[in-house]
């Protein structure tokens, strides 16, 4: 590293803009491979590292998530353990003020671990400047803007909420899953819009927390993309919590609403007009682009708005490397942090590698719906022969042991070669359960491979074993 900031800009070897799980995690395995004489550098516009899901995305509704489920269970589910208990109630600022210690404890860790690695942090937006012999240049606007040139840049900017005609936004009573990470109170009406992941997850919390949840959604089943069977089961348990859907409806208007006593209104196309405390905007989120200076190297977006890359995640333009939410794929954590280590893995030795069979999905309401690999509708449209073994953990020991009986897990295997391809659970820790799923395809293991790994007893991993053994109807317990 060398030169005056202000006059010739400062040099690294890679520089990422985005400190999301996508880039940060990037950052820290081009530091590991680097070695000393390698400076990477991070430019992050928020004071906080870890991106959306760190700050306002995956640890701070799982928080919620996990303490409005406890406020749950001591309300209504310790009865059946023989436990009674008094009155519960809901401290709501104690629950947001936890959450959000949680949050401060895992973003303090990855600045710690940036420190670790010897990896520069710049705050301010980013924004690539074209790129002459000293390299690519990158602005950070801030007080002080600072001038980088970099001999590699990765883009993991990520993604932020979809915003459509008729939404009116204002953060408050329209909000979106941010806000209603910190609402003040639990809203006695909430109108959640999409049947999406976040829907389902936010509308869980505020459903256990006391709100009356309406879940409106445009396609006639919840959580697409996730196997339909488990999808459709969801909904169910789901229901039976109290949350209630309506399928099928477009959402043509929501507008903080005018007059006491509701706060905001949603009109649907046909005509209704819903009243609620709340609405909850959830109909998707899109790629991160703006101000990036993307035409400065002539990077042109594909026509959803996304970073158009190749395999190797390399953008039209020289050097300039895109992974995550604002590249093709799900936007998912996850996957952001494969295509961080094989891209940078990729530069530095030419070798780099993303499985996208074996990247799996999770929705963390109660019980948690979890897939990996291929949905029985996607091998059906590509005319796959297979064979399916489906295990409910009614017949799971463990799981009656904990009384969490709900749900089940399907296995999906090629007719002929018995390979595993595709794994999809709803159930108690389902979350847990669908990682050696996720190893099981990562090795093109069999279904009998499954079948014949010993799993301990008794536990809820068992159902997959069994699932496994049901696609030759050769399950034990059912
Ligand atoms: P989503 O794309 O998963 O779901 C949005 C839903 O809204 C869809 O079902 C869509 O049909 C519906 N919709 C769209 N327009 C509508 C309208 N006008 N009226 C009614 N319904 C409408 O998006 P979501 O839930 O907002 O999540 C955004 C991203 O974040 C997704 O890629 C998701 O995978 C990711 N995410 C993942 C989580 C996880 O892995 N647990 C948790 C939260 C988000």
């Amino acid at each position: 590293m060398a030169g005056n900031p202000q006059q010739d800009g400062v040099r690294h070897d890679l520089v990422v803009i985005g400190a999301g799980p996508g880039g940060y995690v990037a950052a820290i395995r081009a530091a590991q491979l680097g070695g000393r004489e390698t400076s990477v550098a991070i430019v992050e516009k928020e004071s906080e590292l870890g991106g959306t899901c760190l700050r306002v995305g995956c640890i701070p509704s799982k928080a919620l998530l996990d303490s409005s489920e406890r406020f749950a269970h001591a309300r209504r589910g310790l009865g059946e353990h023989g436990i009674r208990v008094g009155r519960v109630e809901l401290d709501l600022a104690a629950m947001l003020r936890r959450k959000d210690q949680v949050v401060k404890g895992l973003t303090s860790g990855v600045d710690a671990l940036m420190k670790k690695h010897k990896i520069t942090r710049y705050r301010g937006h980013g924004r690539l400047d074209g790129a002459d012999e000293r390299g690519i240049k990158v602005v950070v606007a801030s007080e002080t803007p600072v001038e980088l040139h970099a001999n590699h840049v990765l883009l993991a900017t990520g993604s932020k909420v979809a915003r459509i005609q008729g939404l009116e936004l204002d953060l408050d009573r329209v909000a979106t899953s941010t806000e209603a990470l910190s609402w003040p109170e639990v809203p006695d009406r909430l109108i959640v819009i999409g049947a999406g992941a976040i829907g389902l997850e936010m509308g869980s919390v505020w459903a256990r927390l006391g709100s009356q949840v309406l879940v409106l959604e445009l396609l006639d089943r919840v959580l697409p993309g996730m196997d339909a069977q488990v999808a459709a089961e969801a909904k169910k348990l789901l229901e039976r919590q109290g949350l209630q859907f309506r399928l099928g409806v477009k959402v043509k208007r929501a507008a903080r609403g005018a007059k006491f006593p509701y706060e905001a209104v949603v009109e649907v196309e046909g005509g209704d007009s819903l009243a609620a405390d709340r609405v909850l905007v959830a109909i998707g989120r899109v790629p991160n682009t703006e101000g990036l200076g993307l035409e400065s190297v002539g990077i042109q977006l594909d026509e959803r708005g996304r970073i158009p890359v190749d395999e190797r995640f390399k953008t039209s333009a020289p050097d300039v490397y895109a992974i995550g939410d604002v590249i093709r794929g799900p936007m998912l954590a996850h996957k952001a942090e494969e295509e961080g280590i094989a891209c940078v893995e990729s530069i530095a030795t030419g070798h780099g590698h993303v499985n996208y069979d074996a990247i799996p999905s999770i929705v963390y309401t109660s019980p948690e719906v979890a897939g990996v690999g291929k949905t029985e509708e996607e091998l059906a449209q590509a005319g796959v022969p297979v064979r399916r073994g489906v295990f409910h953990f009614r017949n799971n020991g463990r799981a009656r042991a904990a009384g969490e009986i709900d749900g089940f897990v399907k296995v999906l295997a090629h007719a002929e070669t018995d390979r595993v391809l595709g794994v999809h659970a709803i159930g108690a820790h389902a979350s847990e359960l669908i990682a050696e799923a996720a190893a099981a395809i990562t090795f093109h293991a069999s279904a009998e491979d499954l079948a014949r790994t010993c799993h301990a007893h008794p536990t809820l991993a068992e159902a997959l074993k069994e699932a496994a053994l049901a696609v030759d109807r050769r399950s034990i317990h059912a």
